[in-house]
């Protein structure tokens, strides 16, 4: 494709986007495609000779029945993936620049970059100086990076001789049953083995049992294990629990483990400096994670992850071919030895788009809308009979449960799905069903960027209806 010809379908393709945009508000939130149906429109085999482009806008647009609309405004479902608009155009642009970072040389402006926008949202989140950040793709990634460091930590680096298979004590890892499926998969990545995971009990505010935690730790230093890492869930994916850090911060010191902090959804809510006190005791922490590819509205894939020990990191990731050896090694920053990947988008530009367009007073005032609409749903449910919030509301997430007079739990489960996928199905909006300690409830995630309050009384209402029409 030329220049030429890139402008031109550039341009209808821009145009595409805005008005899918413009319009998303009056499609299905939930995509009304039958397993098969997409892949009947497309050709089976690949195409021999060029094609003319121009049909392609339509041919998309045939796509569109096979689309969930996460940025619908009453997209209520896992978490807000918002995906700015002009953090869309620095994907583009790091796309249509074709940079790629193997080491500082290859892309100095991508390395750099990349140094000043981690900075600039450390300083948004209020994390101390020391903590030294680097964009990996996800929050998955970026917990196996941590659990990586804490292996080598409590070995002093056993890579560097036979490994953890060369260990005595096996390592064990500590981590709440309500934390996210990546970190136990993460642990099980980085060598740890379901016999060392230990998934502890939960508080009535489904955070981590700080008494358990003790104690399981104290436990297996009796029978010969060698406790490693603690991972901090601020907050869980089912009902945004936060876990207390401060107090993990303190094993974590008294016991020399690393405390690993997984803040993927609620992380974005730390540059409310009155929300700060849910992580008290971060700056305790020797890895945070945290995902601006989801509230705070940068495009997907886009995972913050801090470190104030860069060196230990540098030392586990760090790999040094002679073809990746330049001049300036040693006054630059590699961010190959920062994490898995060798090659780098350079997804900084998404964040610094976003930044720019936005300013942090615009992503503040648009968190603290949605922050009041949750307290607004949170409040309509405390009033309502039969209505039952199963977990504090911390944040946007509100967690409920409509309890149909005279019926059992069991019966109470199996109708809660019923009503969700109703709704779900009728493509008005779009929930999450989810099991928390044994029971279905239904998850309401609000923070799309085009949900407004009257989204979610829309919302309330239909809930309402379907929920209270046993
Ligand atoms: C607390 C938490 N951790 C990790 C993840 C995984 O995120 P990613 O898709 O970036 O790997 C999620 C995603 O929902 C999450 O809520």
């Amino acid at each position: 494709m030329t220049p030429k010809d890139f402008k031109k379908l550039g341009y209808e393709l821009i145009d595409l986007i805005a008005d899918y945009r413009e319009t998303v508000k009056d499609l299905p939130v939930l995509s009304q495609a039958k397993p098969g149906d997409i892949r009947k429109l497309l050709p089976a085999s690949p195409p021999e000779q060029p094609e003319n482009l121009t049909g392609i806008v339509s041919e998309i647009k045939q796509l569109e029945p096979g689309f969930t609309h996460f940025q619908h405004p009453r997209f209520f479902g896992y978490f807000p993936a918002n995906s700015e608009l002009s953090s869309v155009l620095g994907d583009l642009l790091s796309s249509g620049l074709g940079q790629l970072g193997l080491n500082w040389q290859s892309s100095p402006a991508l390395t750099e970059l990349e140094e000043v926008t981690t900075d600039w949202l450390r300083q948004l989140l209020g994390l101390p100086d020391s903590f030294k950040g680097v964009i990996q793709d996800t929050a998955s990634t970026s917990s196996l990076v941590a659990l990586q460091c804490a292996r080598e930590w409590a070995t002093n680096h056993s890579q560097t001789r036979g490994g953890l298979q060369a260990e005595e004590q096996p390592l064990t890892v500590y981590v709440s049953s309500q934390s996210h499926s990546s970190i136990e998969k993460a642990a099980l990545l980085a060598g740890f083995g379901r016999d060392t995971i230990r998934l502890l009990e939960t508080d009535e505010n489904h955070a981590l049992r700080i008494d358990v935690l003790e104690q399981a730790i104290k436990d297996d230093i009796a029978k010969g294990f060698k406790p490693c890492a603690l991972v901090a869930a601020t907050g869980t994916t089912a009902t945004t629990a936060f876990d207390n850090v401060t107090e993990m911060a303190r094993l974590a010191k008294q016991y020399n483990l690393w405390l690993h902090v997984d803040a993927a959804m609620a992380g974005s809510a730390m540059i409310l400096p009155e929300y700060r006190h849910l992580w008290q005791g971060v700056e305790g922490a020797h890895s945070v994670i945290l995902n601006p590819h989801k509230w705070l509205g940068a495009v997907f894939d886009c995972t913050l992850f801090y470190t104030p020990y860069s060196e230990h990191l540098i030392r586990v990731m760090s790999t040094n071919p002679s073809y990746l050896q330049t001049s300036a090694d040693g006054q630059v920053t590699n961010y190959r030895d920062w994490g898995i990947p060798l090659g780098r988008r350079f997804r900084a530009l998404k964040l610094w788009f976003l930044l720019k367009s936005e300013g942090a007073e615009g992503l503040r005032k648009r968190l603290r809308r949605d922050l009041e609409n949750a307290k607004w749903l949170e409040a309509q449910i405390k009033e309502t009979a039969n209505w039952k919030l199963v977990a504090p509301v911390q944040l946007q997430t509100v967690c409920m449960r409509y309890d149909v007079p005279g019926m059992s739990e069991e019966d109470v489960d199996k109708w809660t799905l019923e009503w969700v996928s109703r709704i779900n199905n009728s493509g008005f909006a779009y929930l999450t069903p989810a099991k928390l300690k044994g029971r279905w409830m239904v998850h309401v995630s609000i923070g799309s960027l085009l949900t407004e309050r009257e989204d979610v009384a829309a919302l309330w209402q239909l809930m309402q209806t379907e929920a209270e029409s046993k």
